[in-house]
């Protein structure tokens, strides 16, 4: 949770002296989607300006830190992972004072700021691939298959589906992991690295707290470029190491960057989006002197079932625990389906959260989780921008849904997004769940989000520390929690069943996802739902 941030130059804070360190290990991480959080010049795309008017919310709503997506110069081919200009600020969303003005903001409010950092690939239209003799060296450039080298090199599919590789004019072929206009940059050539530790150090002499690590399992790919042998290869990922996916290679690329955030005062942190086939792989990339933190993918994916939930969490912790590192849960995000509708509805939602922000570790949220905004699953084909959506089944699906303006206030369409209407178009009954709508509604979701970062601030069980497990019925979970102070005042309970479980009384209800009897010496556990008890 956040300490005092203090200087003289806020863009340039660092740590009050006697702070506590390490941060990150239980910070609550808050994404803004620039593009769809909140328009200040009305063209109906999000912007930096925007972003930094409504940090205040941000701030009461009681995160630590703020990760914002790319806001670099971009076609947006990829909503911006694919990055043509590393250090200049997309006129889309602003510009450079902007990016400064949005961290200085941040810093006087005790937010840190985290920014989005891509290096497995670029734009084709960065100035590296549009130079022919460059591109050749610092991107993956193979000649083809068959007589006339009309095939592509090996048989490896592009996550957004279809070949991962292109035929270029002069009849040889690039690598791209994602769209044709992502080209994969050659990680064996020097010059990358110098490039991107430039980059790094940008950022950081501008101010940032850290960087999410775009595709951080990618960069490197097996000698020799093998071939899979194996269709729909995007459903492999996450569950095995593949040749261009979670390579050992990667980690001394995070080794070389750890050691620069280090170079910087203020712990300045890493956070890897890796998606690597187990709790024990993905924890290596967490290890001391490699990054702080990494998604949890796998809690992202579970099951609403306990067995499996524990299993999870349990396998999660002790991974992370033998490197001497925290957990980062995560439900949902730019690229996946709202938990909302994922787990099958608001009520599990409302539970799953409460419950991930129980657990010892980080806790990342994804902009409108905290207003349950469920995903928009009825876009009409011609507003969608996703290039998934474009190129076939690839393994985000068609992630627009989780991507629609946010909803601020008032009655009608942007709901407060922008004054200029928003790129995508929000459902109607967004006017019930905007910001305004749900502020001091006791029970609605916004209000059990504060209500739940107020406690996790103030409760010392909570945060960093660790788990026991506690006797439940089936299909429920319950342990309780012992902060780093040693302290063990908590447990929470979780039902995933859809019907009510009745318990010996644990304690008081500190907070709960939703209303529940707890009179005398029991307690009867609603359906999917999720309560912390004071003990
Ligand atoms: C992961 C990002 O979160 C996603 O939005 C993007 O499409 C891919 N990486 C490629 O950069």
């Amino acid at each position: 949770m956040t300490q005092e941030l203090t200087s003289t130059d806020p863009a340039r804070a660092v740590h009050t002296p006697g702070g506590r360190t390490g941060w990150w290990r239980d910070a609550v991480i808050y994404q803004v989607y620039v593009r769809s959080f909140a328009d200040c010049d009305g063209d109906g795309i999000g912007d930096l300006r925007g972003a930094r008017e409504r940090l205040p919310y941000l701030r009461d709503l009681g995160v630590d830190a703020v990760w914002l997506t790319p806001f670099y110069a971009s076609p947006q081919a990829d909503g911006g992972y694919d990055v043509a200009d590393h250090r200049s600020v997309d006129p889309l969303f602003g510009s450079l004072q902007d990016a400064d003005d949005l961290v200085r903001a941040a810093h006087t409010l005790g937010l840190r700021v985290i920014v989005d950092i891509v290096p497995n690939h670029t734009s084709d239209q960065h100035p590296w691939f549009q130079d022919p003799e460059l591109a050749r060296q610092r991107y993956i450039f193979r000649a083809g298959k068959g007589a006339d080298g009309e095939l592509p090199p090996n048989d490896w599919e592009s996550v957004f589906g279809g070949p991962a590789w292109t035929r270029t004019g002069r009849g040889d072929w690039y690598l791209h992991l994602f769209a044709p206009e992502q080209p994969d940059l050659n990680w064996e050539n020097p010059e990358v690295h110098a490039e991107f530790e430039a980059i790094l150090r940008f950022w950081l002499d501008l101010g940032v707290d850290g960087f999410r690590i775009d595709v951080a399992h990618g960069m490197i790919k097996a000698a020799g470029l093998p071939d899979i042998g194996h269709k729909e290869q995007a459903k492999l990922i996450g569950s095995q190491v593949l040749p261009f996916f979670d390579q050992d290679g990667v980690h001394e690329i995070h080794r070389t960057w750890r050691r620069l955030l280090d170079s910087y005062p203020g712990e300045r942190i890493g956070v890897a989006e890796a998606w690597a086939p187990s709790p024990e792989r993905l924890a290596l990339y967490v290890r001391p002197d490699e990054l702080h933190q990494a998604f949890n993918f796998q809690f992202l994916t579970a099951d609403w079932s306990a067995a499996s939930l524990r299993a999870i969490i349990d396998a999660s912790l002790a991974a992370t625990a033998s490197v001497g590192a925290t957990t980062s849960w995560v439900l949902s995000n730019h690229d996946v389906v709202r938990h909302t509708t994922r787990l099958g509805g608001l009520r599990r939602a409302r539970a799953a959260t409460l419950m991930m922000l129980a657990l010892p570790g980080s806790a990342y949220l994804y902009q409108g989780e905290e207003l349950g905004l469920p995903e928009v699953t009825d876009l009409p084909d011609e507003v969608r921008q996703d290039p998934a959506f474009f190129r076939g089944d690839g393994q985000d699906g068609h992630r627009d849904g989780c991507r629609v303006p946010l909803p601020w206030c008032g009655e009608t369409a942007a709901y407060g997004f922008g004054p200029g209407g928003s790129w995508l178009p929000q459902p109607r009954a967004w006017k019930d769940l905007s910001v305004r709508a749900q502020t001091g509604d006791p029970a609605s979701t916004l209000e059990l989000y504060r209500a739940a970062l107020a406690l996790r601030r103030a409760h010392t069980s909570l945060g960093d520390g660790s788990l026991a497990w506690t006797d439940a019925p089936d299909g429920v979970l319950a342990f309780t929690r012992t902060g780093r102070s040693g302290h063990t005042d908590l447990l929470c309970t979780l039902n995933t069943l859809d019907r009510a479980v009745e318990l010996p009384r644990p304690g008081r209800v500190l907070l709960s996802s939703t209303t529940l009897a707890a009179e005398g010496d029991t307690a009867l556990l609603p359906g999917d739902s999720c309560t912390w008890w004071g003990l």
